[in-house]
């Protein structure tokens, strides 16, 4: 996956409103399947908003997160880059417009989650079960310290 489609722009300038409207809007959008096209929301994985996130996401951002670097070679990112990501690859679609509502909803509300994530990160529900579509990538590897409490 080319890097450039989830690397901030340059004069990046993220559409700006009050954080917790955002947030609601957020909310919203995480459970919107026409987001993706292949029927998957943000919520299919991220079931709750606690599924399928690795340790890593209770660090401060820009960080790696092992997907990421992975399938684009970028070693760290931007919570922002993080949700251009996910739209890119899991949900199959392009990357949402960086000075976008929808973009700044999506990474206020992830900006939520990961508070409270922070506070308890075994929080993350068997992201391993068999249904979840997530199976195949490896959030549940051995060097996840809550796999022992799942
Ligand atoms: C098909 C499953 C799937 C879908 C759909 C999906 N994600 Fe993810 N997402 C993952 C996996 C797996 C990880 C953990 C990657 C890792 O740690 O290597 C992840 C990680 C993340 C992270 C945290 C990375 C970190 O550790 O800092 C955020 C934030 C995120 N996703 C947001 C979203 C958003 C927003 C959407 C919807 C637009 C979405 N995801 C849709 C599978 C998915």
């Amino acid at each position: 996956m080319d890097p450039k489609l989830v690397t901030r722009p340059k004069n990046y300038k993220p559409y700006k409103a009050a954080r917790a409207q955002l947030a609601r809007d957020g909310e919203a959008l995480w459970k919107d399947t026409k987001l993706s096209t292949n029927g998957m929301s943000c919520n299919t994985c991220h079931v709750g908003g606690t599924a399928a996130f690795a340790p890593t996401f209770a660090k401060p951002y820009p960080h790696m997160v092992a997907m990421a670097t992975e399938r684009s070679g970028v070693k760290q990112v931007h919570l922002d880059e993080m949700v251009q990501f996910c739209m890119v690859v899991p949900m199959a679609a392009k990357p949402l417009a960086w000075s976008s509502r929808e973009l700044a909803a999506l990474t206020a509300y992830s900006g939520e989650l990961q508070k409270k994530f922070k506070a308890n990160p075994c929080a993350s529900k068997n992201p391993c079960a068999a249904k979840n579509p997530c199976a195949a990538r490896n959030p549940c590897a051995a060097k996840n310290p809550c796999a022992a409490k799942q």
